[in-house]
């Protein structure tokens, strides 16, 4: 049972939004007591997937959340939008594949920065991203 302790959510509309986030992020992240570099990997696959809603997503929104699940507590985060959405979702996480003129990093670097990764999308619809990192 996954409990959750708090939510914040956030437009993502701009570059300065995607900014935001991130301090947001490692704000959450100090608060839940992550170290460094768990700090690190919750901002970075932020970045990446916040990044992702702004210029493949058409903006979105992003709920950046406390959660708990018995002896554990983590941030969760759940990026979404209103876009075109992903055709080939398996295609999407390959590492190297970009539809635009990015390095094609993104998504599969933000799942194996997260202990949990769930991604859903419709084409015409939109895109739904979930993560969770635990506290070591
Ligand atoms: N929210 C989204 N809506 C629609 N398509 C998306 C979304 N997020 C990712 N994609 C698709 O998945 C592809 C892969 O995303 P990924 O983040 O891995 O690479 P990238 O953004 O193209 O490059 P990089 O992140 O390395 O700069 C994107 O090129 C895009 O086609
Ligand atoms: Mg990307």
């Amino acid at each position: 049972m996954l409990r959750v302790e708090r939510s914040d959510i956030r437009e993502i509309r701009t570059s300065e939004d995607v900014v935001a986030v991130r301090q947001a992020v490692r704000r959450e992240a100090v608060a839940v007591g992550f170290n460094l570099v768990d700090q690190t990997k919750i901002v970075t696959a932020s970045s990446e997937l916040a990044r992702n809603t702004l210029d493949y997503g058409g903006g979105g929104t992003v709920a950046i959340e406390t959660v708990l699940n018995g002896v554990r507590c983590g941030v969760r985060l759940i990026f979404e939008d209103q876009g075109p959405g992903i055709a080939n979702i398996e295609l999407a996480l390959k590492d190297g594949f970009s539809s635009g003129s990015g390095m094609g990093l993104g998504l599969g670097g933000a799942k194996r920065l997260s202990h949990e990764f769930e991604i859903e999308s419709e084409t015409g619809k939109g895109t739904r991203v979930s993560i969770v990192r635990w506290k070591g």
